[in-house]
C-alpha cells in the first residue's frame, strides 16, 4: 500500500497541522510505504517571498523529522525536486472540467480572504491530483478541509482513465475524525491564516503567552459549567494530556470552581511536555543541516524513479510516446 502525503510550507507548523497531518502520517508509515513532502509548488500561489519560502521549506523538513518521520522507511522530499509532477499537471488539465475547479471551496475561500485569483491558484487541484497519481497512492492522509480535493483527483484519474484506458490507481482519502478540525485560540479552525495558531515550537514565553490568552466566558470560578466539554481548553488538553487527566480536568470544570487560569496553565506544561522529545530532536537536527539536505535529496531520487515509470505510462496511453 503506498500513502501519500504533502504539507505546504507556508509557515510554522502548527497544532493543528500536528495532530490533522503529521501525526496520523508519522503513525502510517507502519502501515505501508509512504512518500511525503514538502508543497513548495503549491505554496507558491500564496507566498510570494522566495527567501521565506527557502526558511519555511526547512522548516517543515526540520519539524517532520522532530516529529518522527523516518527517512530509512519512508521517501521524504521537496515537491519541486520532482519535476516530472507538472509535466502530469498538463496531462490532467486537458481532462479536467471547468466546473469541477469552479466548484472547490478551498479555491473559493481563499478568494474570500484576499489572495489575488492566479490561474495557479484556480488549477491548484490539478497539481495536487498529479502529486497523488505520480505515485500510484493508495491512501492520502489530510485534513477534512483536504478531503474535496481527494475527490477531485480520483474524479480526474477517471476521467483520464476513460479517455485514454487505465492508467491511474484510484486514491481514497484517510480523515481522522476525532481530530479532524483542531480549534485555534479564539474556537475557530486552527489556520494559519486566521492567525489563532498554538505553533508546535517555538520560544517557550511565546506560546505560554498564547495558550494563556485564550479568552474564555466570564462566568465565575464557582459556576458549575454543564458545557464543560466543549471549553475550549479542554478541547485542546484532550489532544496533549493522558485520557484521564483531561477527563478529570472537564469534570473539575463541570463542577464549578476549577478556574479558567488553573486550566490553561495546565493545559500549557501538557502541551510543553508532549513535544519535549520532539523539541530535543529538532535541536539537534538545526545543528546537522547537511543530513537535512542529504534526507531531502535521496528522497528526492527515489520519487523521481516512482513519478517517470507513471508519467511514461500516461504519456504512452495518450499518444506522446
Ligand atoms: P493552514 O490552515 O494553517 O494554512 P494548511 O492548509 O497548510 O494549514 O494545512 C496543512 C495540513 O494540516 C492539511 O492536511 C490540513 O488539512 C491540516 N490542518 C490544518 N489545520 C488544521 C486543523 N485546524 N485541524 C486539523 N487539520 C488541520
Ligand atoms: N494542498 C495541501 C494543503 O494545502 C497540500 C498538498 C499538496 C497535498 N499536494 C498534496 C496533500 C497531495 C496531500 C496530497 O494542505
Amino acid at each position: 500500500m503506498r500513502i501519500l502525503s504533502g504539507i505546504q510550507p507556508s509557515g510554522a507548523l502548527h497544532l493543528g497541522n500536528y495532530f490533522g497531518m503529521m501525526k496520523p502520517a508519522v503513525e502510517l508509515q507502519e502501515k505501508g510505504e509512504a512518500f511525503y513532502f514538502i508543497a513548495d509548488y503549491h505554496s507558491m500561489t500564496s507566498l510570494f517571498d522566495a527567501e521565506l519560502r527557502r526558511r519555511y521549506s526547512l522548516g517543515v523538513a526540520l519539524d517532520f523529522l522532530a516529529c518522527g518521520l523516518d527517512p530509512e522507511r519512508t521517501v521524504f522530499f521537496r515537491q519541486s525536486d520532482v519535476p516530472e509532477v507538472t509535466e502530469l499537471t498538463w496531462l490532467l488539465s486537458t481532462v479536467t472540467p471547468m466546473g469541477l475547479l469552479e466548484r472547490c471551496h478551498s479555491y473559493k475561500d481563499k478568494l474570500a480572504k484576499g489572495i489575488s485569483p492566479s490561474h495557479g491558484l484556480f488549477s491548484y487541484p490539478v497539481l495536487m491530483a498529479a502529486d497523488i497519481l505520480i505515485y500510484d497512492s493508495n491512501v492520502v492522509p489530510v485534513g477534512k478541509d483536504q478531503k474535496q480535493h481527494v475527490e477531485v483527483t480520483r474524479d480526474i484519474a477517471i476521467k483520464f482513465n476513460e479517455r485514454y484506458g487505465r492508467t491511474f490507481v484510484l486514491p481514497e482519502p484517510l480523515i481522522r475524525e476525532e481530530t479532524a478540525a483542531v480549534p485555534g485560540v479564539d474556537g475557530q479552525k486552527m489556520s494559519k491564516s486566521y492567525g489563532n495558531t498554538i505553533e508546535i515550537f517555538g520560544e517557550e514565553k511565546a506560546l505560554r503567552k498564547k495558550i494563556m490568552s485564550i479568552v474564555m466566558d466570564s462566568r465565575p470560578v464557582e459556576a458549575p459549567k454543564p458545557d464543560a466539554d466543549r471549553n475550549l481548553a479542554v478541547r485542546l488538553l484532550k489532544l496533549v494530556a493522558p485520557p484521564e487527566e483531561a477527563k478529570e480536568c472537564e469534570e473539575r470544570l463541570r463542577a464549578g470552581g476549577f478556574g479558567y487560569g488553573e486550566l490553561k496553565k495546565k493545559l500549557f506544561e501538557h502541551y510543553w511536555a508532549y513535544f519535549e522529545k520532539a523539541r530535543r530532536r529538532r535541536t539537534e537536527l538545526e545543528k546537522n543541516l547537511d543530513y537535512v539536505q542529504e534526507v531531502l535529496r535521496k528522497g528526492a531520487q527515489r520519487a523521481r524513479e516512482v513519478a517517470g515509470k507513471v508519467l511514461s505510462r500516461a504519456r504512452r496511453a495518450a499518444g506522446l510516446e
